[in-house]
C-alpha cells in the first residue's frame, strides 16, 4: 500500500522529469539519477524539526530541486545551507527562490553531481532520493562529524538503522510521507559491514 502511494506520486511527475533528463544528457554534463518531485512544504517543515536545525547548523540538501529545503532552513532557523543539483533548470529555480526570499547571505546553490560532494562541512543532510542512491551515498555520509543528522524522505538508507522514524499525512497532497532520522556515526547493518568475522 505504502509503496503503491509513493510510486503513484513519482509516476505522476515522471514525464516532465524525463524530458529534463534528456536535456541534461544531451548537454553532456550528466543526467539526474532521479526525476524531480518536490517535498510538500509541511513535510519540509517536519524534516527540519526532526533534524532539530538551529542557526549553528550547516544544512546540505542533496538534489535540492527548487531549493525549498535550504531556503526554509536559512529563513526560519538562520542556518547556513547549501543546495546541490545536477539539473541546470533546478539550479536556476533554486537561485531564484534564494533571491526571492533574500537569503543570499546564508544559502549557496551549486550545480554538482551529489556523488562527488565532500559532505564533511555539513551538520545536517536532507535526502529525497531513490533507495539505491541513498545506499550509494553511505561512504560520503560516513565522513560527517559525530552528532550530525540525516533526514531521508520516503526512502530509507538501505543497510543503516534509523534513530527515529515518523509518518505524517501532508495537508498539501493528502498522502502519507515517511521520514527517517539518522544520527552519526551511522549504525550499519551487519551485511553492509561485509563478511569479516
Ligand atoms: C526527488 S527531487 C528532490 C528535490 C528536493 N530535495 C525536495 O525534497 O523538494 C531529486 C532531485 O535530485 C536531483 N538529482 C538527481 N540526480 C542527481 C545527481 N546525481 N546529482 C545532483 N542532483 C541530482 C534532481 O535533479 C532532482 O531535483
Amino acid at each position: 500500500m505504502r509503496g503503491g502511494i509513493v510510486m503513484i506520486a513519482w509516476l505522476a511527475l515522471i514525464s516532465g522529469g524525463w524530458q529534463q533528463s534528456l536535456a541534461d544528457a544531451s548537454s553532456g554534463r550528466g543526467a539526474p539519477d532521479v526525476v524531480y518531485v518536490a517535498t510538500p512544504s509541511d513535510v519540509v517543515a517536519q524534516m527540519l524539526r526532526l533534524a532539530n536545525v538551529t542557526e549553528q547548523d550547516v544544512v546540505y540538501d542533496l538534489g535540492c530541486g527548487d531549493g525549498r529545503i535550504v531556503v526554509r532552513a536559512a529563513k526560519q532557523y538562520g542556518a547556513r545551507a547549501v543546495g546541490y543539483d545536477i539539473s541546470p533548470l533546478r539550479v536556476a529555480e533554486s537561485l531564484e527562490n534564494v533571491r526571492r526570499n533574500r537569503v543570499e547571505q546564508r544559502v549557496t546553490i551549486e550545480r554538482r553531481d551529489i556523488f562527488t560532494v565532500d559532505l564533511s562541512p555539513a551538520t545536517v543532510v536532507t535526502l529525497y532520493l531513490l533507495p539505491e542512491m541513498n545506499e550509494r551515498l553511505i561512504p560520503q555520509l560516513e565522513e560527517l562529524k559525530p552528532g550530525s543528522r540525516i533526514v531521508a524522505h520516503d526512502y530509507e538508507i538501505t543497510g543503516v538503522t534509523p534513530d527515529r522514524t515518523l509518518t505524517m499525512t501532508s495537508k498539501v497532497d493528502g498522502v502519507p510521507h515517511y521520514l527517517y532520522l539518522y544520527i552519526t556515526p551511522l549504525r550499519l547493518d551487519d551485511e553492509t559491514l561485509g563478511d569479516e568475522p
